[in-house]
């Protein structure tokens, strides 16, 4: 904590930045995740489904006095359920120099404050800039987790983001567009490795040009995508294809926001091998755990 520019939020980032790089936060060897800890949390409502939250995030909720939310990328049916004697702020359209003061002079009022961000915080949240903020002025904060949408994608394309043989690894990853200039949009990097499920967020208004700048890049058309509309909302909509044909369809169904696309053959959890876990190779039997977990993967 300094005394200089309290009210300058990119002074609080820069100096809290310094702070990382010098010395390790002595919270991180004293809290687990999901532990209650002093401080605002800044809590993952999960993709929209109420019963999708955490209970930690739930007990969090129920005992605010303020919570700040993710305006429509929270289920209003969460905040009706859960809040219930909160004052209720939409952060949308609000910037740092308004959110910070609101929850910090709240918090020192002795008032339970709580962050509320869609799916998982950690995820295309800006979290991270509002806690270094609210530290910088000296009130402690905390994450919750929360279920990020491409988890909810999953589930409801009932398959595996990573699936033997088929997919090794997961890109959470955005376009090219106001924040990513065109050489910082990895998608067809990812797309190129071939065993990788990508999970596009923030891309429903960019869908026909990603497709065709896979397209320009010689990509299989028949690649298989995904674009799973408000997954887990009453309202969720799946759209499947592949390549040559997604974004004809979603331009056709009208979506700009609020969608998750999917890359990959993990989209149809076709053509994976069983894995080695279930059979005599796991059993084969080794006294350390961590070399099971390192040979056997999932559980
Ligand atoms: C600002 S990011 C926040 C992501 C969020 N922190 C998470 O973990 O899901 C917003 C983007 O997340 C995706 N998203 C959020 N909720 C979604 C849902 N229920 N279904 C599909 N995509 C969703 C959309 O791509 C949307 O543009």
């Amino acid at each position: 904590m300094t005394e200089d520019t309290p009210n300058d939020p990119q002074d609080a980032i820069d100096s809290q930045s310094k702070r990382r790089r010098e010395e390790l936060d002595d919270r991180i060897f004293e809290h687990s995740a999901g532990d209650e800890q002093e401080g605002i949390p800044f809590v993952g409502a999960g993709p929209g489904n109420p019963r999708l939250l955490t209970v930690a995030g739930k007990e969090l909720l129920e005992d605010a006095d303020l919570v700040v939310h993710a305006g429509s990328l929270v289920n209003s049916e969460l905040l009706d359920e859960y809040c219930g004697h909160a004052e209720l702020v939409n952060s949308v359209g609000k910037d740092l120099e308004e959110l910070i003061p609101l929850m910090r002079d709240a918090y020192e009022d002795g008032d339970n404050v709580v962050r509320l961000h869609s799916g998982d915080p950690a995820i295309y949240g800006a979290a991270l800039e509002q806690m270094d903020a609210l530290e910088h002025e000296g009130v402690p904060t905390y994450f919750v987790p929360g279920v990020t949408s491409a988890f909810a994608a999953s589930a409801t394309l009932r398959t595996q983001l990573t699936l033997n043989e088929v997919s090794n690894h997961v890109a959470f990853t955005r376009p090219q567009g106001k924040t990513l200039t065109a050489e910082e949009d990895h998608i067809s990097d990812f797309v190129e490795m071939g065993d990788v499920t990508t999970c596009i967020y923030l891309g429903t208004h960019a869908v026909r040009d990603t497709m065709d700048r896979l397209l320009e890049d010689d990509h299989d058309p028949e690649t298989p995508v995904a674009v799973i509309y408000h997954a887990s909302w009453p309202d969720e909509d799946v759209i499947v294809g592949d390549i040559g044909s997604i974004a004809d369809k979603v331009e056709e169904a009208g979506y700009r926001a609020s969608a998750l696309v999917v890359i990959g053959d993990a989209v149809t959890g076709a053509g994976y091998e069983r894995s080695f876990l279930y059979g005599d190779w796991a059993n084969r039997g080794s006294s350390d755990a961590n070399e099971t977990e390192t040979q056997a993967g999932d559980d």
